[in-house]
């Protein structure tokens, strides 16, 4: 099957406990990093690789990701009448007018594999992609996704973005081995979730964008659980190996692990030197901050 990509899959069901107490009302996925939540650097991300729908897997309490996404009414007419024409566009630019979103529920936090899954009646049997909206990637030129993208299309595979990480990082994170990277790519011969380090057959982590063949959905359905008692994602994909090509692909860009608090705090301070209107004074600011300690 070709590997044309037109829809993403977002799970975003998750308790966000590294963040509590903000958490206890604002979903980890609308931190804001400078002045915009998390998810919409995710759904930039999607949009400029050539994905129109959008697959957001939420749980039944959650609704600031729908309402974010959705029309703010009152919002929009109060700045019409005020004439505040910059902000107007900016809340009705939060999606592009060809991008669609669809909300699916997921009953139960039975893990990643188990999130994806329930989108499968929205993707059908085409590839897609999967989006881990706590891993923030920056990048200068084509976003993360869009380079799996591009990759997939031409060799026509599965593809798993992956960085290297300390060896004693490995239980944090799935660890593929790919022992024949050609440039940034390579075929992935193992993927195991979390191993100890003394386990792992590599330091090369997944990082999370997924490009994934629709192949993954029967695989998903037979999935058990795994690590942590959770259906995982990464076991289904080791299944996927045996059948089809699962590339490995390292990135151009720079990845935020927005998941932590440290990891936040990081990409504040990146996107802040990176802004256009913010950066001058953040950086006097971080010196002025750093000289009084
Ligand atoms: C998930 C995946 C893991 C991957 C990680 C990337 O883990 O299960 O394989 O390396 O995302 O962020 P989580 O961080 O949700 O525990």
């Amino acid at each position: 099957m070709a590997f044309q990509v037109k829809k993403a899959v977002f799970p975003v069901a998750g308790l966000g406990t590294r963040f509590l107490p903000a958490t206890k009302t604002v979903p980890k996925e609308m931190l804001p990093v400078v002045d915009k939540p998390l998810i919409q650097y995710a759904v930039d991300e999607a949009i400029e690789a050539g994905i129109d729908t959008l697959v957001f897997v939420t749980n039944r309490y959650k609704h600031a990701v729908a309402d974010y996404f959705d029309k703010a009414y009152e919002l929009e007419q109060k700045l019409e009448k005020a004439g505040k024409s910059e902000l107007l566009a900016m809340i009705r630019d939060v999606l592009p007018k060809h991008v669609r979103c669809v909300f699916v529920t997921q009953a139960e936090a039975l893990g990643l594999g188990h999130a994806v899954l329930c989108a499968k009646p929205v993707i059908g049997n085409e590839p897609f992609a999967v989006l881990l909206p706590d891993d923030l990637i920056w990048s200068k030129g084509r976003g993360a996704l869009g380079q799996m993208v591009d990759l997939a299309g031409k060799e026509n595979a599965s593809v798993i973005s992956v960085q290297p990480v300390p060896q004693e990082q490995t239980s944090s994170y799935g660890i593929v081995s790919a022992p024949n990277f050609t440039g940034r790519f390579g075929a992935i011969e193992q993927i195991v979730e979390k191993p100890k380090p003394e386990k792992a057959p590599s330091n090369l982590a997944v990082v999370g964008r997924y490009v994934l063949s629709g192949a993954i959905f029967p695989i998903l359905e037979k999935t058990r659980s795994g690590t942590g008692g959770e259906i995982q994602l990464t076991d289904a994909i080791a299944e996927l190996l045996k059948q089809d090509k699962v590339l490995a692909y390292q990135f151009e860009g720079r990845r935020f692990d927005c998941g932590t608090r440290i990891g936040l705090i990081e990409a504040t301070i990146q996107y802040a030197l990176d802004h256009d209107d913010l950066a001058a004074e953040a950086r006097a600011y971080m010196q002025a901050a750093l000289a009084a300690k």
